[in-house]
């Protein structure tokens, strides 16, 4: 079986072939021109889809030695995300597999970020527990199955991307912030402490720590102008040892609740450094299993809604043309 993914939801134009339950390709066009700006600006993202999809799809089926009349389903990114930049891949999608009478699978971007982890060895067993950290959520899932998800915490306000992103811009860098902080607290340390909020259960906050930042930093600039430029790498190392900190004692506390060992991260920011060696050092301390997923496969691309697509058709469970892109599509009903 051969399922051509795309994934649109937010800044990232990205296809994938995957035969039989293995990714054969997956190419990924990232808009840069958002920098400029700061953070995505949907209508630009969504205008910049359109340019990219034809030429993103024709290299992942190129790279895989595919061609459209040997696919048997298309998969793409129903929600959650931008509905403009959903709407592009959707439409996509759907022309594509109605010109080629092929059936459609919509596909969960979180549950797909998760099913990350099915695109190489070793993979997780169920249940697991997974970390799910992007610029855009903040979530504890228990991992039932391949399409079965429950959500045991999630952030209230922010997510820990947005963490990374908005106190970075506080600093001066440019956006995502979350891989410069990452490598500039490579080289500084944490010597400056910001309030965490711990809120009960599993539930994340991060709007109370960003606000500690944003004072902290004013307060010093006001007795040194050249406050941030002295001490960036410190800075850095001290904002990321914060929303590390308030992330692993989440995910201890999931563990310890559920009884689970199978421990996983996904997202954009289980890229970060400083994430993988806390988690690394937790799971030597009590006994996890611990899955990291290459860093090609923790931030958005179509690899990752190629597996969990599998899973789904394996399922049986197909869309239809009917189907609308739904910027908030909650993990349950997906
Ligand atoms: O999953 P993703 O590619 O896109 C979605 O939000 O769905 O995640 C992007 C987020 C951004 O906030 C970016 O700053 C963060 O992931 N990120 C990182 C690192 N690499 C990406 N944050 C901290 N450290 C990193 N190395
Ligand atoms: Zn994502």
């Amino acid at each position: 079986m051969t399922i051509l993914a795309i994934e649109s939801s937010c800044d990232d134009t990205s296809a994938a072939v995957l035969v039989d339950g293995k990714v054969m390709s997956n190419t990924t066009s990232s808009q840069k021109i958002h920098e400029r700006y700061g953070g995505v600006v949907p209508e630009v993202a969504s205008r910049q889809h359109h340019v990219d999809i034809v030429p993103v799809v024709n290299h992942a089926l190129s790279l895989a030695d595919c061609q459209l009349k040997t696919l048997d389903a298309i998969a793409y990114t129903r929600g959650p995300g931008l509905l403009g930049s959903l709407l592009v891949g959707a439409s996509f999608a759907k022309a594509l597999a109605l010109a080629l009478n092929k059936p459609l699978i919509d596909v969960h971007h979180m549950k797909a970020h998760i099913m990350a982890h099915f695109i190489d060895e070793p993979k997780p067993n169920f249940p697991f527990l997974c970390l799910t950290v992007s610029g855009g959520h903040t979530q504890i899932v228990k991992v039932i199955s391949g399409t079965k998800m429950e959500i045991l915490g999630q952030t209230i306000d922010d997510a820990a991307g947005e963490a990374f992103d908005k106190t970075g811009k506080m600093l001066g860098l440019g956006y995502p912030a979350g891989p410069e902080i990452d490598r500039r607290a490579n080289l500084g340390k944490p010597v400056f402490s910001f309030s965490e909020t711990k809120l009960p259960g599993l539930d994340f906050s991060f709007s109370g720590f960003k606000t500690s930042v944003l004072y902290f930093l004013q307060k010093e600039k006001l007795k040194d102008p050249e406050f941030i430029n002295k001490n960036l790498d410190n800075l850095c190392a001290s904002i990321q040892n914060a929303i590390v900190h308030m992330l692993v004692s989440k995910i201890k506390q999931a563990a310890i609740q559920t009884g689970i060992t199978e421990i996983a991260i996904a997202g954009g920011v289980a890229a970060n450094s400083g994430l993988r060696t806390a988690l690394l050092n937790m799971a030597n301390q009590l006994d996890w299993k611990l899955y990291v997923p290459e860093v090609q496969y923790c931030t958005d691309n179509a690899g990752m809604i190629a597996m969990a697509a599998w899973f789904k058709l394996q399922e049986g469970e197909f869309s239809d043309l009917a189907a609308s892109p739904d910027p908030r599509w909650a993990m349950d009903e997906a």
